[in-house]
């Protein structure tokens, strides 16, 4: 059995709302995320700044992100939230928020850290940062615990892709452009004290270009990490990876330097080897996991793409190698049944159904 703790990211309430045709309203978001925030999931992706234009779903996260800081959900835990953003534009967007409300909102309470803040990093930080202060892993930890003074703490995700194809319809840029534009923007986020995750997408496969070297993969994982980076999460957009094809970059990725701890893996699950592929993953040292709840999820930008794995079926199938995740199926199973039926879908998670009807 896998006695290790697994750390599963939990972003049902972005990549798994952003493609909804019709407008969910921001209080269903807000109640989502309230949820899962009293399920055991510590990380949850909550929204992203974006062009509305492009991606009209996610264009109230500024108003979940105020409810957020003014109205910290219920948890008994501290949770990371992360917030997806592709330029310093979104960059602006979201500190506008975070320096508005979280400074000197009305009422507020600024509640001394909590101690619990400080046991360790959200994301796999580790001794890279020349900043840090002694006694800490990275300078961004020891800063984390003044972001909002709560039992929260705030993570900017940036996202670019491993083909030109790709880059260009889902952030109107190249390969090379994402990486100059992320430069300044990880080290403007890291110096205002938000730890940054960066998203490699169609790493298995592209719906324009097909197969992925990952080589190509590898030499952009390496990129990131040298500007700072936090973590690395390497995305089957399409659900096109295998087994093998997992297999191989994961070696690829190793071979090039990238450590097990800095990466988390992103399965959608379109061609339903999500799991498999998880399991590929835990053979090869891998620890953290994204998942959507109720399975929902995909890119508005990878025609025909699916959902995310499920975290009910994550979760369950963790449990049943004995790994230590924290969360609790049955209400999360409770979750994926109630906003799949808000937002008129079909609920995609086997575990999660087959739990309720136990
Ligand atoms: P662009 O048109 O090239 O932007 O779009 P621009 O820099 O030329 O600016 C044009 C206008 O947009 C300007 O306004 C900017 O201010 C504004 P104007 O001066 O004309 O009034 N603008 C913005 N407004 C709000 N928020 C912003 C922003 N940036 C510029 N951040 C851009 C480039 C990146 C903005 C656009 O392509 C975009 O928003 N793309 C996002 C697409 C997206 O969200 N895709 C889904 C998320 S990624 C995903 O799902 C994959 C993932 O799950 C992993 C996986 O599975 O692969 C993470
Ligand atoms: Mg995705």
């Amino acid at each position: 059995t896998l006695a290790d703790q697994v750390r599963i990211i939990e972003v049902g309430p972005r990549d798994g709302l952003q493609n909804e045709k019709t407008s969910i309203p921001v209080e269903t978001k807000i109640e989502l995320i309230n949820r899962l925030a009293r399920t055991g999931l510590t990380t949850i992706e909550a929204g992203s700044f974006v062009h509305p234009k492009w991606v009209p779903q996610m264009a109230a996260s500024d108003k979940v992100l105020e409810s957020i800081l003014k109205s910290p959900p219920a948890s008994q835990l501290p949770i990371t939230y992360q917030w997806l953003l592709p330029n310093s534009k979104g960059l602006d967007n979201y500190f506008k928020v975070m320096n508005t409300s979280a400074s000197a909102p009305d009422g507020y309470p600024t509640p001394p850290p909590s101690p619990k803040m400080d046991e360790g990093p959200a994301l796999n930080t580790s001794s890279r940062d020349p900043n840090a202060m002694p006694g800490t892993t990275s300078g961004v930890e020891s800063m984390s615990t003044s972001q909002t003074g709560n039992n929260q703490r705030h993570e900017v995700s940036i996202f670019m892709a491993a083909t030109e194809s790709f880059s260009k319809k889902n952030t109107n840029c190249s390969i090379q452009e994402s990486l100059d534009r992320f430069r300044p923007l990880m080290a403007e986020s890291r110096k205002q004290g938000y730890a940054v995750r960066a998203y490699i997408s169609v790493a298995l496969g592209c719906p324009f270009e097909g197969a992925v070297d990952p080589h190509k993969v590898a030499e952009i994982a390496a990129d990131l990490m040298e500007m700072g980076a936090d973590e690395i999460s390497v995305a089957d957009t399409t659900g096109m990876g295998t087994a093998p094809v997992t297999k191989k970059l994961l070696q690829t990725l190793k071979e090039a330097g990238i450590r097990n701890e800095d990466m988390a893996m992103h399965f959608h699950d379109t061609f339903g080897q999500a799991l498999i592929n998880t399991m590929v993953s835990l053979d090869h040292g891998i620890r953290a996991f994204d998942s959507a709840v109720g399975g929902l999820g995909g890119c508005p930008y990878s025609p025909g793409a699916t959902g995310n794995v499920a975290t009910e079926d994550l979760v369950y199938s963790l449990h049943s190698l004995g790994a230590d995740t924290g969360v609790d199926l049955d209400e999360v199973s409770r979750i994926g049944e109630w906003i799949t039926g808000e937002i008129g879908k079909g609920n995609s998670s086997s575990a999660g159904k087959a739990t309720l009807a136990r």
